[in-house]
């Protein structure tokens, strides 16, 4: 893991401002040990509000190429995504969550599919487990919308925060996947089993391809655990630092 620099304390500092006074200590340890802990402990205090529940593992999707009938720029993609009615979902929710950030990014990250609050709010990754990716991504020097782009395999919350099914799944994926055509990240980020499998169409367990580059249609891709598992699940913590420190290497390189 990489030693910390000063400005990744600085960044640690301000993600921790926001989320919690229980990690201050933290801040006066300057190892890498430290970071770690910083982003164990960064999410508890989201950790105790949330009810968010982690899906089960999806089954595996069939991987579809980028259709060109997509929208060839973010408008008409937007758009697209704005009107689709492919599947159901759609009449059970309040909107369509594109995706946020910074359409030149060259990190992407991943998730599942909107949850209640990012029904309401129309943008991924607002309730708690955003909470906790943001101050993930704090911990790496990052922040929503500066180099970063945020999106899910799915773009319609699922009623009674159920696990979107495997159809549901194969119908959105094209425009997930023609947002990563668009953006064109250096790296992307994929956040627990339904964006890995999706993704790479590898339903082997997410702990397996931990620690390891994959590749995206020519994307590098890395796998870590889905902030809604970290919360439920704070012991994994550590683990998904490592995977970030790994990423961080794996864009300096
Ligand atoms: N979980 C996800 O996977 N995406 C979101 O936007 C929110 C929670």
């Amino acid at each position: 893991m990489p030693v910390v620099e000063p400005e990744a304390e600085v960044a640690l500092v301000e993600s921790r401002e926001e989320a919690s006074e229980e990690v201050a200590n933290v801040a006066t340890l300057a190892t890498e040990t430290v970071m770690e802990a910083a982003v164990v402990e960064v999410g508890d205090s989201a950790a105790e509000s949330s009810e968010v529940a982690l899906s089960d593992a999806p089954e595996p999707v069939e991987q579809k190429d980028e259709s060109p009938m997509l929208g060839v720029d973010w408008p008409s993609l937007k758009q697209q995504v704005h009107d689709c009615t492919a599947c159901s979902l759609r009449a059970g929710c309040k909107q369509t969550v594109f995706g946020v950030g910074d359409e030149q990014a060259e990190w992407m990250f991943v998730g599942e599919g909107p949850g209640a609050e990012e029904d309401e709010l129309g943008e991924p990754f607002v309730g708690p487990a955003g909470k906790l990716l943001d101050n993930m991504l704090a911990a790496i020097k990052l922040k929503r919308g500066e180099n970063v782009y945020i999106a899910n395999v799915i773009k319609c919350c699922p009623s009674a925060n159920q696990k979107p099914h495997v159809g549901e799944i194969a119908s959105c994926l094209p425009y997930l996947q023609q947002q990563i055509t668009l953006l064109k990240p250096k790296l992307i980020v994929a956040l627990g089993k339904t964006a890995v499998t999706a993704l790479l169409g590898n339903d082997a367990p997410l702990g397996s391809l931990r620690g390891t580059l994959h590749d995206y249609h020519g994307t590098p891709l890395i796998v870590t655990y889905h902030p809604a598992y970290l919360l439920r699940s704070p012991s994994e913590k550590a683990k998904a630092w490592q995977d970030l420190c790994f990423a961080v290497r794996q864009m300096s390189s």
